[in-house]
């Protein structure tokens, strides 16, 4: 490890026989190759990635595995979301068997999010299963997508709906490589670091409160925020691993989130994710006191927080026009399941007292939301 291993940091996600390390530091592209050898010392592997990070990042990956004796190929995809099309898992697939890949040889999902779903879920159904390790470029593939084994790719019915959990065999995460990422793209990856400390870590929403300048320049809090994140996920994933449960916590602020980017079509030029998740967090804490649940101050908390990150914290943030409150709702009612005029949401009782509501009558979202919208 070079000198600056002494701030890496080590998080296991104990699923049993499928229980894997993550590995979180700077400069640790470079030690990918030790590491995947020392996991996997015979592999060969197929590198998925698209051409931003192998522009940016490709040539230094492709040392470390050199330096580390092992075989590889790559496999690029057009960057974003349009790749997870069952036109470029097709693609993906068959490039591995083109590459003659055989179980016991290693996909390698490098990128964001996108990268990380269709490499895993390619990995997933090539030959019944291949394994593969997540190296993860964006700070919100790091915090989240990466964690936890949900991979897949999205249907003209909905966003994620054909996949597969598959777990990865390790992810490894070097914040090195987040100094170039946009602004904006890591400000709405640090939306999800956020919402891990107001699902159920008050003292780390408390600490992320503190430490603010020192994520956002990249420096050591910037590591100590992205194992914590990696832990309160493996913690959840480990007691719910296929969201029967308490992993559904993980989505709180996405339903008004996923509402939101439905609303908008997935245009990233209006809003990205990890923006709609800041202003879905907003939306269900101001719900959440509409509803008698939780204090105006908490409220106020979260909003000033996610506002003094350069976070958008109210959908008239959004350019252009939204469609009308009952616009919204329908998408909320496509996104989580509805029973007799009811709607599942991830609600709270105060900061870092998230829980999973089931019962949440639509007719109280709708005047929510109209009441927003008008402000
Ligand atoms: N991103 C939510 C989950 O992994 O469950």
């Amino acid at each position: 490890m070079n000198t600056s291993s002494q701030l890496c940091k080590l998080i296991n996600v104990d699923l049993g026989e499928r229980s894997y390390d993550i590995h979180i530091g700077r400069g640790l592209l470079q030690e990918a190759g030790k590491l995947i050898s020392n996991l996997a010392p015979k592999a060969r592997c197929v590198v998925v990635s698209d051409e931003n990070v192998l522009k940016a990042h490709g040539e230094t990956l492709g040392e470390s595995l050199t330096q580390a004796g092992i075989e590889f190929s790559t496999l690029a995809v057009p960057a974003g979301e349009k790749s997870k099309s069952m036109e470029m898992l097709n693609s993906v697939v068959e490039g591995l068997l083109d590459a003659k890949m055989e179980r016991g040889d290693l996909v390698i999902a490098f990128g964001g999010g996108v990268v990380g779903d269709l490499a895993g879920f390619a990995a997933a159904v090539t030959r019944r299963g291949m394994d593969f390790i997540q190296i993860p470029t964006s700070l919100l593939a790091q915090v989240d997508s990466s964690v936890g084994g949900k991979t897949g790719i999205n249907s003209p019915h909905g966003k994620n709906l054909i996949g597969a959990f598959h777990q990865p065999l390790m992810v490894i995460a070097d914040t090195d490589v987040l100094k170039t990422l946009s602004d904006r793209e890591f400000k709405a990856g640090y939306a999800e670091i956020a919402k891990y400390g107001l699902i159920n870590r008050p003292d780390f929403f408390d600490w992320l409160e503190k430490n603010r300048d020192g994520i956002f320049s990249n420096g050591a809090a910037l590591i100590e925020a992205v194992a914590t994140s990696c832990q309160c996920k493996a913690d959840v994933v480990k007691e719910d691993e296929k969201e029967n449960g308490i992993r559904a916590l993980l989505n709180l602020g996405h339903t008004f989130g996923h509402a939101l980017e439905g609303a908008t079509q997935y245009d990233s030029a209006r809003l990205v994710h990890g923006e709609g998740v800041a202003i879905g967090m907003v939306l269900a804490h101001q719900f959440s006191n509409r509803m008698n649940l939780c204090d105006m101050d908490t409220v106020n908390r979260v909003e000033a927080h996610l506002k003094a990150c350069g976070l958008p914290t109210h959908p008239n943030e959004i350019p252009g026009q939204l469609p009308p409150a009952e616009k919204l709702l329908d998408f909320i009612a496509q996104d989580k399941k509805v029973s007799r005029g009811k709607l599942n949401f991830i609600l709270t009782k105060g900061l870092g007292q998230s829980y999973i509501a089931n019962d949440v009558p639509s007719s109280e979202v709708l005047s929510f939301l109209k009441e927003t919208l008008e402000t």
